[in-house]
């Protein structure tokens, strides 16, 4: 039988790692490539909200096909949450960027329905006409990334703890199961990092490989991690936008989350990321 590469890798990076780091054992840390600077360089003006290059410009974003030609034009952000969660000072891209920070304390404060609505959007939903075209760019739109929620102390939603799972092409969540005991079981899998523990909400982010490998062969394990973390960066800016917090985790045990997530053999966790209101 063929070897299984991708397989192999997920099993032999599961966490903790089995042995000892390099650190660990005392080797020096390796010198960063960029320091110090070679004599051909350019240095260029850091970025400030003064210049014009990020003044607003027509918008025109024509969806295109995975092969990359031109599809319809009308689909700019034909699907979006009806209510945006923005905050309500507007920031600009700049801003968005140059404050983006990971946040790990959180006050009490849970997360309304309009801004997780926003964040669930903005992190991976539908924005164009079909379930290929979301916010966050996936190699050959297959979009093998799948989102999952755990939620505590949560006033709005039926129930006060649970773990759902989000579902892009209706922009709905459906109940996993529910109780503290499989939220605070997630806090412990994520080797009680006290953010995970405390968050309001933390994503968790899976895949099922062989939906993109059926397509792509075992590279497309480069393109799973690659599309996680696109869809965290908008977690982030989105987090920012809507003044909330996000720290993203990936230290995780992952058979112990999988088993909480009631994840099927085939369907392995990539990422997390803890979001709540930031303690002032
Ligand atoms: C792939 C990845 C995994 C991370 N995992 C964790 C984690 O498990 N726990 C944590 O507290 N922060 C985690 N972080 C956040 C980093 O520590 C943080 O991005 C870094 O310290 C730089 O800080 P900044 O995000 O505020 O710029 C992770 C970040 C990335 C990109």
């Amino acid at each position: 039988m063929q070897r299984d590469i991708g397989k192999e890798f997920m099993a032999a990076s599961n966490y903790p790692p089995e042995t000892q780091t390099d650190e660990q054992k005392g080797l020096p840390k390796p010198g960063n490539p960029d320091d110090p600077a070679g004599p051909d360089k350019i240095t260029f003006k850091l970025p400030s909200p003064e210049d014009t290059v990020y003044s607003s410009h027509s918008l025109s974003c024509g969806s295109e096909s995975s092969d990359g030609s031109k599809g319809s034009d009308s689909s700019c952000g034909s699907q979006s949450p009806e209510v945006s969660g923005g905050s309500k000072e507007h920031l600009t891209l700049f801003e968005i960027l140059r404050t983006r920070r990971s946040v790990r304390r959180y006050s009490a404060e849970e997360i309304s329905a309009e801004c997780l609505s926003y964040l669930l959007w903005a992190s991976c939903g539908v924005s164009g006409d079909s379930d290929e075209f979301r916010t966050a760019p996936s190699a050959g739109a297959i979009h093998p990334v799948e989102t999952y929620i755990s939620v505590q102390n949560c006033s709005w939603l039926p129930v006060k703890n649970g773990i759902w799972r989000y579902h892009p092409t209706t922009h709905e969540l459906s109940l996993i199961s529910e109780g503290t005991d499989a939220v605070a079981g997630l806090g412990r899998a994520c080797m009680m990092q006290p953010q995970v523990l405390r968050a309001p909400v933390v994503f968790f982010w899976t895949a099922k490989p062989y939906r993109a490998v059926w397509k792509y062969g075992t590279r497309v394990y480069r393109d799973i991690f690659l599309d996680a973390g696109h869809i965290c960066q908008n977690l982030y800016l989105a987090g920012v936008d809507a003044g909330i917090g996000v720290c993203a985790i990936n230290a995780f045990a992952d058979e112990a989350v999988k088993a909480i997530l009631h994840l099927p053999e085939d369907e392995t966790v990539v990422y997390a990321a803890t979001c709540g209101h930031k303690r002032q």
